[in-house]
């Protein structure tokens, strides 16, 4: 079975953990090498290569890993070893992998995980059809495993769905805007989190409760992580994170900072202001002038502090669980998403 490469390893984001069990981390790696090699065998089960191309690229370009991770950790508070764990953690990630396929076509993005998007190599029509197929790959795999992985798959994908049509539509007036962006970020980023937790629970046969514990530190986790990731929208250049630079205002997308200037309306943000409610989506001199008064504001701050919030919730929800090295490791999580640089 081939081992996970040095690289896709060192960008795991398992590399940033710190587990202070040993043997835990031992297994981590080891079931992670398991989760990979099933992963690229997964996407590279068609007839038809040309597939098997698109599908693999994304997956063989790297990511974090992070939803496999979690549902590796969630199968810790049961038998880990038990039959079917490292395929669920494989349908998390083919969850994953689909939504960037269809995510990068909506921002008309052209870099993901550092290398040409699908739509830039190979065009829209060929990335959703083949995000599709990740997502009935994923399908056929949760249907040998626990009963409620199926409906688990069915809600997830509803949610994410649900939460990037929100996204387009925006929020119904300018009061309900912070609202609705955090209505929007539980969907499209949250539901995955709790889902690859509780999924991780319910193939390892965990305590009853184990799983809803995880769903609700899940979806603290992964609305800290959207926070992250909007910060590093405006703060992180490309070569660091493996994406354009002020994708989100070049959409039209308002990230937490942005939704934060709109709401305060503040004189001393006049300028940003006028630039912001100017027509959706910033490009050239006018997008770099933006993120530059972006970074100046306080607004990076504030949202820091929403997220660090989200980070004291997530650890608070860890209380019903039982004390232990993955409790510990899942803990130490909200450290990694504390300090995210890519
Ligand atoms: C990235 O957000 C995108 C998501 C978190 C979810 C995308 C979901 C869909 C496109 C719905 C379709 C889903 C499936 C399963 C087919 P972002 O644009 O804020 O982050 P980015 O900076 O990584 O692009
Ligand atoms: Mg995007």
């Amino acid at each position: 079975m081939p081992a996970l490469t040095a690289g896709v390893r060192g960008r795991s984001v398992v590399a940033r953990l710190t587990v202070r069990d040993k043997a835990l981390e031992r297994r981590m790696l080891r079931s992670l090498d398991r989760v990979e090699a099933r992963l690229l065998a997964c996407v590279g089960e068609t007839s038809v290569p040309f597939l098997a191309d698109v599908a693999g690229h994304l997956v063989t370009a790297g990511g974090k890993r992070l939803r496999p991770l979690l549902t590796l950790l969630g199968a810790e508070f049961g038998d880990p070893r038990a039959p079917g764990v490292v395929e669920a953690a494989v349908v998390s990630e083919l969850i994953h992998t689909a939504s960037l396929h269809h995510d990068d076509v909506m921002d008309e993005a052209v870099i993901r995980h550092g290398v040409t998007s699908v739509n830039a190599c190979w065009g829209n029509a060929v990335a959703v059809r083949s995000g599709n197929w990740l997502l009935a790959k994923a399908a056929q795999l949760s249907a040998d495993l626990t009963p409620a992985a199926v409906p688990l798959q069915a809600q997830a994908s509803e949610r994410l769905v649900r939460g990037q049509l929100r996204e387009l539509v925006g929020p119904d007036g300018d009061r309900e805007r912070l609202r609705h962006y955090f209505d929007v970020v539980a969907d499209k980023s949250a539901s995955l989190f709790s889902f690859a937790l509780r999924l991780g629970a319910l193939q390892s046969g965990a305590p009853q409760g184990v799983d809803e514990a995880l769903a609700r530190y899940g979806e603290h986790l992964g609305t800290a992580f959207q926070i992250s990731d909007d910060l590093l929208d405006v703060t992180a250049p490309a070569w660091q994170s493996g994406k354009e630079q002020g994708k989100d205002l070049a959409v039209g997308v308002a990230g937490l900072p942005v939704v934060l200037v709109l709401d305060a309306g503040r004189p001393q943000d006049e300028e940003l202001l006028a630039l912001l409610s100017g027509p959706a989506g910033l490009n050239g001199p006018q997008r770099d002038r933006a993120l530059g008064l972006l970074r100046r504001s306080d607004a990076l701050d504030r949202a820091r502090a929403l997220m660090d919030g989200r980070l004291a919730a997530a650890r608070s929800a860890l209380a019903p669980l039982p004390p232990g090295a993955a409790r510990g490791a899942l803990d130490a999580l909200c450290d990694v998403v504390a300090s995210r640089t890519e």
